[in-house]
């Protein structure tokens, strides 16, 4: 059976984990992988989610099944934080293994309405999107949506796709903190997407994975709010993976607007009858944390508090490499952990081998690994490559 199978390459960027852990250097830098460092170096543990998993553990009396659509109260707790106001009945929602989890079962359900569906992609964009969405049998449509060499938006080519697409067509767009580049859209842009999108009767998949470490909790949702506040139909993945600090937990949930509300019933059940014959059941731990924190207005609080401290520490090493370096100002224009930098293959591998920094092959770069007084030694590294 098996002897068909050909070998498959190492996933690229969670390979640096492993290549990182193995250095020795203590001057190495990870910019790999997507995880947030304090000012120590450390992924803490958040202390709202300490003392919720402290309060799971006096309280809970059970871990018996919740079923496939996992936690409905973590999903609506998590709501007003998405959307603000919530729209109502017509608004459901499925908690889910992860974003990645909310997006493949986003991709199956628009398989499951639509066998084949065309999904425009703006480039260059996370690794994982365009392999989920061809996993689920749907057909991408890519377009440009970051000049990487000149580090700007093309809005122009993201409409024109937009203008190219009708009924039964899906847009891929990053809800904020644009993974890989930071680019994200801004209030004229977003307007002018939920425009071409309303005028098209294109299907909205948005993305957002990193809510509240880029400007903040209702900043970083201003573009998706703006874009559902007068929509027939749209879906969110939403990961609770990096605002809670709860990565290795897998939480995440899968938002709908449909139609109707008898629709929206529809919608769910189709979500739950794919999550059954996906994984099951999602899941539990880490939503449990998220529900008790938002559960509690003091935990709530405590939560905020320290995801708004650690946008501000982003900010701040953002900030610091633009100093440190003037050609690296337009980090300071972009959002979140992420910016990608225009430099080539070669210089990668070699910032890896003599240098010890470690970024992702495409030129990505996560700023949250790094400290504020990190900057000069990168910066340093950068030049001994020649980056120019
Ligand atoms: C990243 O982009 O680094 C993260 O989303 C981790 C991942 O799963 O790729």
């Amino acid at each position: 059976m098996f002897e068909s199978l050909a070998d498959q390459p190492p996933d690229a960027l969670l390979a640096l984990i492993g290549l990182h852990r193995a250095d020795p250097r203590p001057t190495k830098l990870d910019l790999g992988v997507g995880v947030y460092r304090d000012e120590t170096g450390v992924t803490p543990i958040m202390a709202a989610v300490r003392e919720a998993e402290r309060i799971l553990l006096d309280t809970r009396t059970t871990k018996s099944y919740l079923g496939p659509e996992g936690d409905p109260v973590f999903v609506d707790l998590l709501k007003p934080i998405v959307f603000g106001v919530d729209p109502g009945p017509r608004l459901l929602g499925v908690q889910t293994p992860g974003g990645t989890g909310a997006l493949r079962l986003g991709a199956e359900l628009i398989a499951a309405a639509r066998p084949g569906a065309r999904v425009l992609i703006g480039t260059p964009t996370w690794p994982n999107h365009a392999p989920i969405f061809t996993a689920a049998g749907l057909t991408l449509v890519p377009h440009r949506f970051f000049d990487v060499a000149g580090q700007r938006l093309d809005i122009d080519a993201l409409a024109a796709a937009l203008e190219s697409a009708g009924p039964g067509d899906v847009v891929l767009l990053h809800g904020c903190c644009h993974n890989p580049t930071g680019g994200d859209l801004d209030r004229a842009a977003w307007a002018r997407v939920a425009a071409l999108v309303r005028a098209r009767g294109i299907l909205p998949f948005v993305d957002l994975a990193y809510q509240g470490l880029g400007e903040g909790l209702d900043e970083d949702a201003a573009g998706v709010r703006a874009l559902f506040a007068d929509l027939g139909e749209g879906l969110v993945a939403y990961s609770c993976d990096k605002n809670f600090g709860l990565y290795r937990d897998r939480v995440g949930a899968l938002f709908g607007l449909a139609a109707t509300p008898a629709a929206a019933e529809v919608m769910r059940s189709n979500m739950i009858a794919l999550a059954r014959v996906n994984w099951s059941m999602p899941p539990d731990h880490g939503a449990a944390i998220v529900r008790t924190v938002l559960e509690s207005a003091t935990l709530t609080s405590l939560w905020r508090d320290e995801l708004l401290r650690m946008g501000t520490r982003v900010r701040a090493v953002r900030a610091a490499l633009a100093a440190a370096d003037p050609r690296l100002a337009f980090l300071t224009t972009q959002h979140g952990m992420f910016s990608t930098l225009p430099i080539d293959p070669a210089r990668i591998a070699a910032l890896r081998a003599d240098h010890g920094v470690y970024m992702a092959g495409s030129g990505r770069i996560n700023v949250a690994g790094l400290q504020v007084g990190d900057a000069p030694a990168f910066v340093a590294a950068l030049a001994a490559v020649g980056w120019s």
